[in-house]
């Protein structure tokens, strides 16, 4: 049992996290999954908070995947802070913190991953190739370790959430895949760990990407319904204001993600754009 405010119910190993979720679900527990790579911030910690709000027994993993970062991306400076996430998971709520090492979930000897399809080299994944196969065979594995009776995603993270709960329906995993609402900074800039890499002036440069979002939600509202039209307003302030071009700015079908051909209030904008050697993802409807 923790013994300070600071310490949480830690586990290291996956027969360790089936035995004490097994403990609680025998308890009568209704058992909550969040996983992250760590370096928390609030919007993580919302994420705990509507998994709080539905179970009593949340499990949170911290794990930098090394199967979703590419060769030459961030895998060995993706930021970390081992202490203050345990700390800031226990005040979030979080009832058991599994923090397995690399051996642990990839021993070696794997001839199994689970790879999606379609979606999997659009957008992030056309940028990043390999990105999904690499989340959707961690966040298979988390599920079948934790077994939970939901997973808590971010909406910040649309593609991924779209293409895990997918895998969710396609491989019949017996868990409910619910989307939380994206958390900002004042300023709008969505909350993510590699914010930390940006310089002062490329923070007040990485504005630009949720400005852009919502130049096209402007544009939308003051009666634009051509897709290209709409684009071009968002892409200007990405531009103008953050000194750089998107990877990708689409509208697309918020259920498939595939290029809209009409914008309507559901439409869903997705950005992606470099600032400095900081890529940085966002995304918003264009209506609702
Ligand atoms: P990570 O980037 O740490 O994000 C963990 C979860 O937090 C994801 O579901 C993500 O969408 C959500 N999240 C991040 N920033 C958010 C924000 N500003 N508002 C709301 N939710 C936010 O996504 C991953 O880790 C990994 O790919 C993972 C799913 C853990 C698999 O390795």
């Amino acid at each position: 049992m923790p013994t300070t405010a600071s310490e949480i119910e830690t586990a290291v190993e996956v027969a360790d996290v089936r035995r004490r979720v097994a403990a609680a679900r025998t308890a009568g527990r209704r058992v909550a999954f969040v996983p992250t790579m760590g370096f928390l911030h609030e919007g993580h910690l919302q994420l705990v908070a509507r998994a709080r709000a539905a179970a009593d027994f949340v499990v949170m993993s911290i794990f930098v995947n090394p199967l979703q970062f590419g060769p030459g991306e961030d895998f060995t400076r993706y930021p970390r802070d081992a202490e203050g996430d345990a700390v800031k998971a226990r005040n979030a709520g979080v009832d058991l913190l599994f923090t397995p090492t690399v051996e642990t979930m990839y021993p070696g000897g794997a001839i199994t991953a689970v790879v999606p399809t379609g979606l999997e080299t659009r957008w992030e994944g056309a940028v990043r190739p390999g990105h999904f196969r690499g989340v959707c065979t961690v966040v298979a594995k988390l599920f079948n370790i934790v077994q939970p009776d939901f997973a808590v995603f971010g909406q910040k993270d649309v593609q991924q959430a779209t293409i895990v709960r997918a895998m969710v329906r396609d491989l019949d995993f017996p868990l409910e895949v619910v989307v939380a609402p994206t958390v900002r900074e004042a300023d709008g800039l969505a909350m993510s760990s590699r914010n930390s890499y940006l310089s002062a002036e490329e923070r007040v440069r990485a504005r630009a990407l949720s400005a852009s979002l919502r130049a096209a939600r402007a544009a939308f509202a003051a009666g634009a319904r051509d897709v290209g039209a709409i684009e071009a307003a968002g892409r200007a302030v990405l531009e103008r204001e953050g000194r750089t071009t998107p990877d990708y700015f689409a509208v697309v079908d918020p259920q498939t993600l595939e290029p809209a051909t009409i914008a309507s209030p559901t439409s869903l904008v997705l950005v992606a754009a470099r600032v400095g050697a900081t890529r940085l993802i966002d995304n918003d409807t264009l209506g609702g």
